[in-house]
């Protein structure tokens, strides 16, 4: 039986470093045709974007995906009041033809993410085809998730330009709980990093918790992560900030297959594969994204890397045994409990 390695199990190797402050590092990458200087972007959740997280997102160089569970008009809105970049989640059946072109006509949209939960499917081959026909090389499509290299190159072949990668591995997802099923997002992300299909962009997403496993996900072969609980509970996501009887505020974050997402986006829900849940008010998203590059560049600085082709060729990755691991993590408290 395969071995597969999630984020805890590994750690990088500390590498000579030139380098003397981490603002010599830039962590600037390229997908298809837009430069994003922050290589992160944010979940087309209905809890984490809409317009006000998208237009953060782009103005600290990353890029926010508009939720798809609203209908095309709410969604060309949400869309239309971001400057700058535009990006857009559709699904793979029913509309999503209609709301492209929709989204493409009215609001214009640089990027288009066909978001579903098991994109290896034979659906999205004719979603993907249909949508090269229709835009060509004038809108990215963005498309998964998969968990696997067989089908990263079949999305690959069919026309994705960069692909989510992972599948049951998000903070809110039941998926492997429910249907058994998933594999953990960094072994995903190592085996698609093998893909001859070199251009298309690997998107790391899901169970990404701290900078530290976003700097092990960009050595183990991503070119992006996609991020939902490190950004939820920020001011700009959607939902209403609540106070608890102590009068601590929260804020919503849920699955997009949980019982209550799935009741508010389509009246109903059955097999839900992911959960609801309160978190801690965080403030604004502008301090949390800093602090996300500050760690970024802090680990490629650590691996001796100023840019990301650097940091590629520089970082090694270890595996790490339990002991490792109860290191790894601040311990000093552990014994005072
Ligand atoms: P994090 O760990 O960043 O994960 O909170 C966000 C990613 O989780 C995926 N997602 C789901 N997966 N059931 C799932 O199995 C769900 O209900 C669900 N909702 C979101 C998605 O890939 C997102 O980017």
């Amino acid at each position: 039986m395969k071995k597969s390695l999630s984020f805890d199990d590994v750690l990088l190797i500390p590498k000579y470093s030139d380098i003397k402050s981490r603002t010599e590092v830039n962590t600037a990458n390229n997908l298809g045709k837009i430069r994003l200087t922050l290589p992160i972007i944010s979940s087309p959740m209905d809890t984490v974007t809409e317009n006000k997280m998208a237009e953060t997102m782009s103005d600290a160089g990353g890029l926010g995906i508009v939720h798809r569970y609203n209908t095309l008009d709410e969604q060309a809105d949400l869309l239309s009041a971001v400057n700058g970049r535009k990006a857009a989640a559709i699904g793979m059946t029913g509309d999503y033809l209609e709301r492209a072109r929709f989204l493409y006509n009215t609001s214009g949209v640089d990027v288009l993410c066909v978001d579903v939960a098991h994109g290896h499917h034979i659906m999205m081959e004719h979603c993907l085809k249909t949508l090269k026909d229709e835009f060509g090389d004038e809108v990215h499509i963005m498309a998964g998730n998969v968990a696997t290299l067989e089908g990263f190159d079949a999305l690959a072949s069919w026309g994705a330009d960069s692909i989510r990668v992972g599948i049951g591995g998000g903070s809110i997802c039941s998926t492997r709980l429910v249907a058994g099923h998933g594999v953990p997002t960094l072994q995903s992300i190592l085996d698609c990093a093998q893909t001859l299909h070199e251009d298309v962009k690997i998107i790391a997403d899901g169970g990404i918790k701290t900078s530290g496993d976003i700097v092990k996900a960009y050595a183990a072969g991503a070119d992006f992560v996609m991020v939902g609980s490190l950004l939820a509970g920020t001011s700009e996501t959607p939902g209403e900030v609540f106070r608890n009887a102590n009068g601590k505020r929260y804020k919503v974050y849920r699955g997009m297959a949980s019982e209550a997402a799935q009741n508010a986006w389509r009246g109903k829900s059955s097999a839900p594969e992911g959960i609801s849940t309160t978190i801690p008010y965080k403030g604004q998203t502008f301090p949390v994204l800093a602090d996300l590059h500050g760690g970024i560049r802090s680990g490629f600085s650590y691996s001796g890397a100023r840019s990301f082709t650097e940091f590629y060729d520089k970082s090694e990755l270890i595996q790490q045994t339990n002991a490792g691991q109860s290191e790894s993590f601040t311990h000093i408290l552990k014994g005072n409990k």
